[in-house]
């Protein structure tokens, strides 16, 4: 049997698929069922500064809608106060110890402070590294992009300074030049990048002339993207990287890896087939490696990249020109 083991952030992995940051991930019995399917990781869903900010203001809420009804209410409150972050850091805990594979936790802060805080206290649970997930809609017209990308290389620099675990940054496709941006993550001490965060976009229904916010799980065209950058950045960055979005066969994994990928994640192919499908793709992954004499998953990873492939300039314009003249 080809040997599907691999090292991600540092860790050793039984397999290159990870469980991306989901649902997935809010249920042990479903973290233990990934892991028994060959998962050779799994993120766990992220800590979002602005739901404990949330949560917070809801007590806040409803504590002062208690003292209002009664003039006394407020001595029959005992001083409740918010858990802040302390129940997502009990459930990583759990989990932590729930499996043996590793387990990475993610976060999603909003201010400053609140990114180092928060790396801190996940660090505390034992878990194997950290994703930053850099999930933003930048809107202010008077912030430049060097000025949004300098507070990037901030966060990760100070999380470093604080935390001794590996850190992987899920980028945004949406840069300038997201080659610039991983390169400078590689100064500033990250160790993996996610290409990429998915961003969900809301849509807008004409008959109720209204925003329509619905998850809309990914689809195998979405695959694109990450695989040109990871086919871009093979061989050129030190960092580790995650090709995430699109992922939904062991097709589309092995596309990955000759792209370059690291490791692979999925959710969306997981959510719509269930867990075990994992052991499905695995099984492609190794039959493919199989036929074509394949014992690990160095022999091929990075075969298709801008490195190693016969055309240098394919994945660059990606023979723009050619394909648009070729329609008629
Ligand atoms: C139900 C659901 C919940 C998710 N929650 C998170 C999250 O908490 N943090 C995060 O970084 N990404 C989250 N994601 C995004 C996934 O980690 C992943 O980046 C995205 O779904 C693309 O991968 P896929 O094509 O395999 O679905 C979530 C996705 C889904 C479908």
């Amino acid at each position: 049997m080809p040997n599907l083991s691999t090292t991600y952030l540092g860790v050793p992995l039984k397999s290159p698929l990870v469980v991306a940051a989901s649902s997935i991930s809010s249920h042990v019995d479903r973290v233990q069922m990934a892991e028994s399917a060959g998962a050779g990781a799994l993120v766990i869903r992220s800590l979002f500064e602005e739901q404990i900010q949330l949560d917070s203001m809801q007590l806040d809420e409803f504590l002062a809608a208690g003292s209002d009804s009664f003039s006394e209410a407020t001595s029959f409150f005992p001083k409740i106060e918010h858990g802040g972050s302390k129940e997502h850091l009990m459930w990583v805990e759990k989990t932590r110890k729930a499996v043996s594979m590793p387990i990475f936790a993610s976060l999603n802060a909003v201010s400053p402070g609140a990114w180092v805080t928060y790396a801190k206290q996940l660090a505390r649970t034992g878990v194997n590294g950290l994703e930053v997930n850099l999930y933003s809609v930048p809107t202010d017209m008077g912030k430049s992009g060097s000025d949004i990308e300098k507070a990037l290389y901030e966060v990760i620099e100070s999380i470093k300074a604080e935390v001794a675990l590996p850190v992987a940054v899920k980028l945004s496709p949406y840069y300038t030049s997201p080659a610039n941006v991983i390169k400078q993550l590689e100064q500033h001490g990250a160790g993996a990048v996610v290409l990429f965060n998915r961003f969900l976009q809301p849509d807008i229904d004409p008959d109720t002339e209204t925003l329509v916010n619905e998850m809309v799980l990914s689809n195998p065209a979405e695959l694109r993207v990450p695989l040109r950058w990871a086919a871009l950045l093979y061989g050129r960055t030190r960092l580790d990287l995650a090709v995430n979005t699109g992922v939904h066969t062991g097709r589309d994994a092995i596309k990955a890896l000759l792209a370059g990928a690291t490791v692979v994640q999925v959710a969306s192919t997981l959510l719509q087939n269930g867990i075990p499908y994992l052991s499905t793709m695995l099984l492609d992954i190794q039959n493919w490696m199989d036929e074509r004499g394949y014992k690990s998953l160095d022999d091929f990873r990075g075969k298709v990249s801008q490195k190693h492939c016969d055309d240098p300039f394919a994945f660059e314009r990606a023979q723009y020109v050619k394909l648009l003249s070729s329609i008629h």
